[in-house]
């Protein structure tokens, strides 16, 4: 019985509650005036995220800290002015395709992504580099002393900041600089996950303690799924004095664990192989919906108000707890002449067979069997150890028997990509990697849709991470690793369309050749293979295996379209476009659909109206022209496409004057449209 709480409701506890859902990462334990230790809220913590600028505290309380946490935090809040411009010479299809490919640092990638993305991944997948002592790149913003670093800058990026190459051990930052990367970059990706979202991350035990504490604060403990062992290379590394390290981790967080689901699969192949027939609702196997088992209340005499007959109809598609005419009689009895039970009451019975879930089916030697179809179903372990996760054999030699040369240090198995999307992404789900690597994940995309249907997309992020000169993949002609992975994205998708269409094809053949000899009575049957056959090949044919390519620059906009009071009379003739020179309409154009929010995979078209060139964005979703003279009647004709919004270039029109008509124009012909410049 439930006690009265007699007390009106704690708000405080409702409005951190409140607070705990928005930004789970304040969520604490601290101690009470009592010195009790307590759940809280991390005020400091929920003032930096609402600040501009770096807030100070020194309490104690149960998180973890490290130095430039604050730092990274203030990062991920803080605006930056940067774009991505389209590479289409690079790209497959790019009018058409939903895929992407973003070269660039993830983290300031992850930025420009925010508004266009926000909540848009149904998934997030990354494998980062596992700070064991290598290879990791990242820009780097701390104030620290030049010595310190020396040995380790690698490179310059375009800003003229340095790029570390490596994070060894001597690094007095060794973790810290680690977890800010890692820090900053999931605070953003959160907010690019839907609210039924899921999270997979790789990692080895180097990092894994602090990662888990990490998402804990980020995506909040109640909604971490699962801590998976995954054994990649069974035989483990030789040169380890103590262990030999065979397994690496994969951390699944759900945005919101009670909205998010797995997908009912089976993963496991010898599992999946038994569930062999197939019907509207899935897999499927037969069982015997006698109680077979050597329970006592399998047996007639210990349990028998379950054991009753069933009258089927002749052709078995109707069943009745009466004797009917015509209808044949129906017993738990086995072939032995055994007298058992059924497996549920009467009622139940009717109702699962009415529901389709139970079958009659007359055996070889013409017994009638009362069946129960048992779905595909399979409790997902948190120890992967089938071999098809090895990287060696499923990973590296995927990627060298496509590429034909040794190009890529330790990719995943293709297979376990595979799995991990088809437990955690739906079938028309968008994914995003943004450590992407040699491109496994866009690699397994494209598999799973034509082996199992579906339209997944995906969004690869990857730096241009320069091969090492003396490496074969440098030597073929891959200078860096995103060059390797739009190669395999490239090579991957024209083989599986190829093999597909090959196979179907052939079997298509077969059953031409077939339905010309059979008669009437066969014909059915292969006629509905032929016209399944007919849809798997469409299917292929339709096959999403392009992508377009984009890479980070900074803004196209000049200085001066930020900060426009800082412009003096003597620099105003300099700035007569607010445009960078180099800037292309596409680039702009990129600019445009990122600020207005809309995503990068919707279809552009582009015409040309009166001699002017015109962007079409999704049918009327936003039309641009980035013409240095427009004159009204290319306005006119615009305004006639009832975009919804529509985009000019401030420097097209000659004066305020000419503004005010467009807007008239617009106000007339197309009311709705909102219109911008830049
Ligand atoms: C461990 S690998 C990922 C391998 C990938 N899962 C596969 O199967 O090929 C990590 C990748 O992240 C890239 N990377 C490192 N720092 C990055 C950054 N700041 N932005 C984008 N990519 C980065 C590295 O170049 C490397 O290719």
């Amino acid at each position: 019985m439930e006690k009265l709480k007699m007390l009106t409701p704690n708000l405080v506890d409702k409005n951190a509650e409140q607070i705990g859902k928005i930004f789970p990462e304040v969520i604490t334990e601290k101690k009470d005036d009592d010195g009790n230790l307590v759940k809280g809220i991390d005020f400091d913590l929920l003032k930096q995220k609402l600040s501009n600028v770096l807030v100070e505290d020194e309490n104690e309380r149960y998180r973890l800290d490290w130095p430039g946490k604050k730092a990274s935090l203030l990062k991920a809040n803080t605006p930056i002015a940067k774009t991505l411009r389209p590479v289409v010479e690079e790209s497959v299809d790019f009018e058409k395709t939903e895929n992407l490919y973003i070269e660039g640092d993830n983290f300031e990638v992850l930025k420009i992504l925010q508004e266009s993305y926000l909540g848009k991944f149904n998934m997030i997948y990354f494998d980062p580099p596992y700070n064991t002592g290598t290879a990791m790149i990242y820009r780097n913003d701390f104030e620290i002393n030049e010595t310190e670093y020396e040995e380790l800058i690698g490179a310059v990026d375009e800003e003229g900041k340095r790029l570390f190459k490596e994070n060894t051990k001597s690094n007095p930052r060794f973790h810290s600089d680690w977890l800010s990367l890692i820090y900053e970059r999931i605070m953003v990706a959160r907010d690019l996950l839907e609210d039924l979202g899921i999270i997979a991350i790789a990692i080895d035990h180097n990092e894994i303690h602090n990662l888990i504490c990490i998402c804990d604060e980020v995506f909040g403990e109640d909604n971490r799924i699962g801590v998976v062992t995954v054994v990649h290379k069974p035989e483990g590394r030789n040169q380890e004095k103590f262990f030999g390290t065979s397994n690496e981790f994969m951390l699944v967080y759900a945005k919101n664990k009670e909205e998010a689901s797995f997908n009912d699969i089976v993963i496991d192949d010898n599992l999946a192989a038994k569930f062999e027939s197939s019907d509207e609702n899935g897999k499927y196997k037969l069982k015997n919906f006698i109680r077979l088992s050597d329970g006592k209340y399998s047996l007639r005499v210990n349990k028998p108000h379950f054991y009753y007959p069933i009258y089927v109809s002749e052709d078995y598609t109707k069943i009745s707890l009466d004797k009917v005419d015509g209808y044949l009689e129906l017993l738990p009895i086995t072939e032995a002449g055994q007298e058992r039970t059924w497996k549920t009451t009467p009622t139940t019975l009717v109702e699962r067979f009415n529901n389709g879930d139970l079958v009659v089916i007359q055996n070889e030697d013409g017994h009638l069997e009362l069946y129960e179809k048992l779905r595909e179903k399979q409790v997902i372990k948190t120890h992967w150890v089938d071999k098809k996760y090895h990287g060696y054999h499923f990973g590296t030699k995927v990627i060298d028997s496509l590429l034909g040369d040794k190009t890529f240090d330790f990719p995943k198995s293709l297979y376990l990509m595979e799995d991990i999307l088809k437990l955690m992404l739906k079938k028309d789900g968008l994914i995003l990697d943004f450590f992407s690597g040699s491109a496994t994940t866009a690699h397994a995309v494209i598999q799973l849709n034509a082996v199992e249907g579906g339209n997944r997309k995906y969004v690869m992020v990857q730096i241009q991470e320069q091969t090492d000169e003396k490496s074969e993949a440098n030597k073929v002609g891959y200078k860096t690793i995103s060059d390797i992975g739009k190669e395999r994205i490239r090579r991957a998708g024209k083989k599986i369309k190829e093999e597909f269409l090959a196979q179907y094809n052939k079997e298509l053949e077969d059953i031409n050749k077939q339905l010309e000899q059979e008669t009437l009575d066969g014909s059915e049957e292969l006629k509905e293979k032929k016209a399944e056959l007919e849809a798997k090949i469409e299917h292929i044919n339709n096959l999403d295996i392009g992508f377009r390519v984009y890479r980070t620059d900074s803004s196209n906009m000049k200085d001066i379209f930020y900060h426009p009071t800082s412009l003096t009379q003597l620099q105003l003739s300099a700035f007569e476009s607010n445009i960078k020179e180099d800037r292309t309409p596409e680039d702009l154009l990129t600019q445009v659909i990122l600020d207005l929010g809309l995503e990068l995979s919707l279809p552009i078209e582009k015409k040309e109206i009166l001699g002017n060139n015109v962007f079409i964005v999704q049918e009327n979703a936003l039309v641009a022209c980035f013409d240095d003279s427009i004159d009204f009647g290319i306005v006119d004709k615009i305004a006639d496409l009832k975009p919804l919004k529509v985009v000019f270039k401030d420097a097209s029109f000659k004066d305020d004057k000419d503004r005010v008509n467009v807007e008239e124009r617009f106000k007339r012909l197309s009311p709705e449209t909102i219109i911008s410049v830049i």
